[in-house]
């Protein structure tokens, strides 16, 4: 079975077992049709499927629908007992709840990420921090914090003007690392298109090193599906 078979089968419910791999596809970028991390995402997920079948895709377009920041309404809200909830702090608190919930039932989730001012656009920052809960998606215990998500194939495609080091200006690959292992999602494919603005060449460059990176990410999902193929043919016979 593959990772994606996997997790499809680990997060799926008797009622849904039937359905296409649930993919969680979010963008942000504000660039609209030019974006190149949207165009990149776009030719990942339909290749995604031709290698896995049918999807069920859940999107969310923060580029063009940002979602309002956390602010101490949110805070109180979340921290009532839902029974003693005021409806205005039933609706702030459901709206966490349904990003939470999109993010729990995604057996793959597929994020688009430009790089603003060297990290993450702010819209997705609030994605981060309505899904970081703890009991939900975390929890502490006495020898740290335990991510609760189940192990998830994430893809995160970056696009960016600069060409960046992991840890020197680029804080937005270690800061998604960390995060999402956080939240236990720690098997992240990462591909990236750099040098987007430095003129013609690092372009083409940036552009064919990231579709490169998409091919050798098929690929692997691909020998991930034979294998399993194979396991499940060996243990039948
Ligand atoms: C507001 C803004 C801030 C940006 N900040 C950076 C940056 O810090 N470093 C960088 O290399 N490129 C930066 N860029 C360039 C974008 O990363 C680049 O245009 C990329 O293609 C955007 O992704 P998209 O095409 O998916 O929208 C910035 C662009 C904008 C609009």
């Amino acid at each position: 079975m593959s990772k994606i078979e996997q997790l499809k089968h680990s997060n799926a419910t008797a009622s849904d077992k039937q359905s296409g791999t649930k993919v969680l596809r979010l963008t942000t970028s504000i660039l609209g049709e030019a974006s190149v991390s949207t165009s990149l995402i776009d030719g990942l997920v339909e290749r995604l499927s031709a290698v896995v079948g049918a999807l069920d895709v859940v999107e969310r377009n923060f580029g063009k629908t940002p979602i309002p920041h956390f602010d101490g309404e949110w805070l109180t809200a979340i921290m009532t007992p839902e029974a003693d909830r005021s409806d205005a702090q039933q609706r702030k608190a459901a709206f966490s709840k349904e990003l939470i919930t999109e993010l729990q039932n995604a057996d793959v989730v597929v994020i688009a990420l430009p790089m603003y001012n060297f990290s993450v656009p702010s819209m997705l920052k609030a994605w981060n921090d309505h899904v970081a809960r703890a009991g939900e998606t975390f929890k502490y215990t006495d020898k740290g914090s335990v991510g609760l998500l189940n192990d998830k194939k994430v893809f995160l495609v970056t696009a960016m003007g600069g060409q960046h080091e992991p840890g020197k200006t680029d804080f937005l690959r270690p800061y998604m690392r960390h995060f999402l292992g956080f939240l236990g999602l720690k098997d992240i494919t990462f591909i990236t298109a750099s040098g987007l603005s430095m003129g013609d060449e690092p372009r083409a460059a940036g552009l064919a090193s990231a579709e490169a990176e998409i091919d050798a990410a098929i690929e692997q999902l691909k020998r991930d599906a034979h294998n399993s193929s194979n396991k499940a043919q060996e243990a039948a016979a």
